[in-house]
């Protein structure tokens, strides 16, 4: 759970009063509890829900905004389908908006940024970026209404731990084992790379 951007996707919401999570792995759940305790205004109330967000039933009320934060990784093109339907069927109020926040594409990094600097130096591919969920987005008849874009320093040798199993589920072709890409972030470092960490956050609406 990454506590600086739930914090500052948090501050995007004031008038926030009612937060509802869907998460599948209970340890991820323990994280985000603590972190709601910690950054959620009392008042607001919440609701979580183990579970995969393919499968679940939705929120008892429909709601305005839906986050997905760094999580669009995860779903295979099937899945992503059903969450996207789901979201402006089922979840959403009229005029409600999807945010997506990812890693940035590959081609749109063209300065230093650890994961795909990663992707680079192995010739590799992430195996999702924005433009393929745009894509897909657009098929089913939604609006890409605005994109908002992040970078911030990150210390790659920090970073070491969290990446290596991020770009091994996340590579195209996959790694044959950790080696290689580890290989590949020592040569970064060694190189006097210090390494950058970008996103990309999107709204949706759905076509008017
Ligand atoms: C990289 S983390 C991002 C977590 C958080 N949104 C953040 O930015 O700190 C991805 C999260 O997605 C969750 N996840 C993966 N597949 C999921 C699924 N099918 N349904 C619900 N959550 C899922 C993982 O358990 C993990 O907590």
């Amino acid at each position: 759970m990454d506590a600086n951007e739930n914090q500052e996707c948090w501050k995007t919401t004031p008038n926030l009063t009612k937060f509802t999570a869907v998460e599948k792995d209970v340890s991820c759940m323990r994280e985000l509890e603590q972190n709601v305790k910690k950054y959620l205004p009392g008042d607001i109330m919440v609701d979580l829900h183990l579970a995969p967000a393919q499968k679940w039933q939705g929120p008892l009320e429909k709601a305005d905004l839906v986050f997905s934060i760094h999580s669009i990784y995860y779903f295979k093109e099937e899945d992503r389908k059903v969450i996207f339907e789901n979201c402006f069927n089922k979840w959403l109020k009229p005029n409600g908006k999807l945010f997506i926040l990812m890693n940035k594409d590959k081609f749109d990094t063209p300065t230093p940024y650890y994961l795909n600097d990663i992707f680079r130096e192995t010739g590799r591919v992430p195996l999702i970026e924005s433009y393929i969920v745009k894509k897909e987005l657009l098929k089913l008849g939604c609006t890409i209404d605005r994109s908002f874009h992040y970078q911030y320093y990150q210390d790659l040798q920090a970073g070491y731990d969290h990446a290596v199993p991020f770009v091994m589920i996340h590579a195209n072709p996959p790694y044959e084992n950790e080696e290689v890409p580890k290989k590949a972030i020592m040569k970064l470092i060694k190189r006097g790379n210090k390494g950058y960490a970008s996103g990309t956050m999107f709204s949706v609406i759905e076509k008017y």
